[in-house]
């Protein structure tokens, strides 16, 4: 197992930023030791009845940005969102800052490439990205050093990203009475997804875990932060001493009762892109739809 740079001693500001449409949280994490910051998991408003793509929810966070006076230094993705748009390049034309994804984008591209039979235009290579991160890689974020965790099982490239004492944990996880996200899209598995879970389970206890997800099941508000300790003692799908096998047999029975998230279709066709919204060929934005293709 690599050996990860853990260093809990450090402890971002954590603002969150709760997205309504989509449950998506999203996140600005500022250095201690300086105004650098990065956000995570940014949202782009669309009402896809009306082919309509706002920003409100990222002119929110680049308010915010500018309020502190912070420098935006990095723009990360957890991984190919299915449920929402990322609003990456629209924060970056505004603020600057670098936009990162697993490096394993390229399988998602490859898929999903011929789902939406993009032409050879699309390039596969994870390109529209500036930084494609791998295993352990290390960044800094203003004097804060950072790492990427790769973490597969939900969709091929989903990363978790440790800053300092907080961990960003994607889809791997859910609040504990949330559970985890399903496993069922293309490249996606359980027996996967229980490994990555618990190499974050391995962090220190006191470890912060920020989700990209809440839909407060059974009514209660939405949250987003808890701990390594309370996801392994109170985690309803992995906590408790569930054994993989256990983990495995639930997963793919509820997954096989999922319809697909309403976004996945504009979803993927722009997250792929790092947020980019394709265009005809005449150089309009346009969506595809295609049809039993999924
Ligand atoms: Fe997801």
């Amino acid at each position: 197992m690599t050996n990860y740079p853990v260093n809990t001693s450090l402890k971002p500001d954590v603002q969150a930023f709760f997205d309504e449409a989509t449950n998506t949280i999203s996140y600005i994490v500022k250095d201690p030791a300086s105004n650098s910051c990065a956000i995570v998991d940014s949202v782009m408003d669309i009402d896809y009845a009306a082919g309509r793509i706002t920003f409100e929810h990222a002119d929110e966070l680049i308010r915010q940005v500018k309020a502190r006076g912070l420098t935006l230094e990095w723009i990360i993705e957890t991984h190919v969102h299915a449920d929402h748009l990322s609003a990456a390049p629209y924060i970056q034309e505004r603020l600057g800052g670098k936009i990162g994804v697993g490096s394993k984008i390229t399988v998602v591209q490859d898929v999903f490439g011929k789902v939406f039979n993009e032409g050879t235009e699309f390039q596969r290579d994870g390109s529209q990205f500036d930084a494609l991160f791998e295993d352990g890689d290390r960044y800094r974020i203003g004097e804060m050093e950072c790492f990427a965790m790769y973490t597969p099982g939900h969709t091929p490239a989903c990363m978790v990203h440790v800053m300092g004492d907080a961990a960003f944990v994607g889809d791997t996880l859910f609040m504990p009475d949330g559970g985890s996200a399903r496993c069922d899209f293309p490249g996606g598995s359980a027996e996967t997804l229980y490994d990555s879970i618990m190499k974050v389970l391995a962090l220190p206890d006191e470890m912060r875990l920020f989700m990209c997800h809440d839909y407060g099941p059974n009514g209660r508000d939405i949250q987003w932060e808890t701990t390594v300790a309370d996801e392994k003692a109170h985690n309803i799908h992995v906590g408790g001493g569930k054994t993989k096998e256990d983990f495995v047999k639930f997963r793919t029975e509820r997954d096989a009762q999922l319809g697909m998230p309403r976004l996945i279709i504009p979803s993927l066709q722009v997250n792929m892109r790092a947020g980019e919204v394709p265009t005809d060929k005449d150089g309009n934005p346009m969506l595809k739809v295609p049809v039993n293709g999924l």
